[in-house]
């Protein structure tokens, strides 16, 4: 097969590094992928955007592209799959209207009530000075989210009316998250522990990948502002076969039967972000694509291989899918520049790269090379991931490995799977 995947980032390099095994691919091209991914066997990195969706197409019919995969969210958000699906080439990914799942949290609030999903009460607000006069009257803490996509930063949780106040603002007024904060929701606050539960599906039948549980926030012990996200591993201790069933019959079931009943079809990866209270569980929000990092511990467990099961999606033969997982533990740790989730340092030299590290695989979210020296290219720069019968030894030696690599200003939690 030949296979066209678009994205730059950690979750891309480990997309690319699972398909680049593949026995069935001949051929691999990312767009616009990255110095890294290009080192990749049979694979080749082409200078086309991400959201340059048009041209995206127009190569994949001039190269004999049998699938195109997409990575990230923006062009799901922006309708890549809806050109590639009119221009009859398979594509793994849902359409711009299935993508809203993600691209609005409005629009999922409004499908997890229809379905019956259990989710935090939120309101939602077009203005500052009404979500404002909800603000002075609110308990707290509470949660304030930009309706749009933001890159995982457009989520905060407030402890105060000052600091909701704040975020209001920040949305409203300043306008930081441009159109993505035309809107907002104002949820109750959920305390539990979080995980993430990425199912594939073909719109009939959903096949859970194993758990994972990521770090959203930038410092140790959840602290400081959330991120794409700091580290994660894979699999989540509090993903227990009973709360399997239950997400599966309370969740994805009732959100594909909804989707159907909307003529929404959905061929792709959909993420739930669920919090475990100590009785229930709730979905924080869903997306519509692998999660990054979560991809970075979930895909070096996958067995099978990874085109069968796409493809599967694809011809709507998941039910049939053989889908085996190896019985170890992965735990990720990302690696981000200074000034990171605010902004990023660029071109900063990176050391040890050529290091021999314990079982581990270092995917690059954001790096360039210059003249054989890998420098700093974003704001997450590597996520390094550690493999180990078990998460405890998969956190030592994910620790022990990360020693091993340097750059000036490096910003890395050191609490990453502490909670195991
Ligand atoms: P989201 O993008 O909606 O998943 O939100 C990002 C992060 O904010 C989540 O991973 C949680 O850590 C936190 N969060 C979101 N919604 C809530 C909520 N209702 N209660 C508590 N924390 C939340
Ligand atoms: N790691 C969270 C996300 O991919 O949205």
């Amino acid at each position: 097969m030949n296979v066209l995947l678009v994205g730059s980032g950690g979750r891309e390099h480990a997309l690319a590094w699972k398909i680049a095994q593949s026995e069935q691919l001949q051929k691999l091209f990312v767009a616009p992928g990255s110095d890294s991914i290009a080192t990749l066997p049979h694979t080749n990195c082409i200078d086309i955007g991400a959201t340059d969706c048009q041209a995206l197409v127009n190569f994949a019919k001039d190269n004999n592209i049998d699938l195109v995969i997409i990575g990230p969210e923006q062009p799901l958000a922006e309708g890549l799959a809806d050109l590639c699906i009119k221009h009859n080439i398979n594509v793994f990914g849902p359409t711009q209207q299935a993508a809203q799942l993600e691209a609005s949290k409005i629009f999922a609030k409004n499908i997890m009530l229809e379905a019956g999903i259990p989710t935090a009460n939120s309101q939602s607000f077009t203005n500052l000075s009404s979500i404002n006069d909800y603000l002075k009257q609110a308990s707290y803490p509470l949660v304030i989210k930009a309706d749009g996509l933001a890159a995982g930063k457009g989520v905060a949780v407030c402890q105060t009316q000052i600091a909701a106040m704040d975020f209001a603002s920040s949305i409203f007024e300043e306008q930081k998250f441009g159109t993505a904060g035309a809107k907002a929701l104002v949820e109750e606050c959920l305390i539990g522990r979080e995980c993430s539960i990425l199912g594939i599906t073909d719109g009939k039948t959903i096949r859970l990948l194993e758990s994972a549980q990521d770090h959203k926030r930038l410092k140790d012990n959840d602290q400081g502002p959330n991120t794409g996200g700091m580290g994660a591993y894979s699999p989540s201790p509090i993903f227990t076969p009973s709360l399997k069933e239950k997400v599966l019959a309370h969740v994805f079931q009732p959100l594909l039967t909804t989707l159907q009943k909307k003529n929404i079809p959905y061929c792709g990866i959909i993420y739930a972000g669920i919090m475990v209270t100590h009785d229930a569980f709730y979905v924080l929000e869903f997306n519509a694509r692998f999660g990054d990092p979560e991809t970075q511990v979930i895909l070096p467990r996958l067995d099978s291989d990874i085109l069968d099961l796409f493809m599967h999606a694809v011809d709507g033969t998941l039910a049939h899918a053989d889908i085996r997982w190896k019985n170890e533990a992965a735990l990720t740790i990302v690696m981000a520049s200074k000034g990171y989730p605010e902004s990023s340092e660029k071109g900063i030299p990176i050391e040890g790269l050529e290091t021999k590290l314990t079982n581990a695989i270092v995917f690059h979210a954001g790096t360039k090379k210059v003249e054989e020296q890998w420098q700093t290219n974003g704001g997450r720069v590597l996520a390094v991931t550690s493999i180990a019968p078990n998460l405890a030894q998969a956190r030592a030696t994910g620790y022990e490995n990360v020693k091993h690599i340097t750059f000036a200003g490096s910003q890395t939690r050191s609490d990453i799977g502490k909670d195991i």
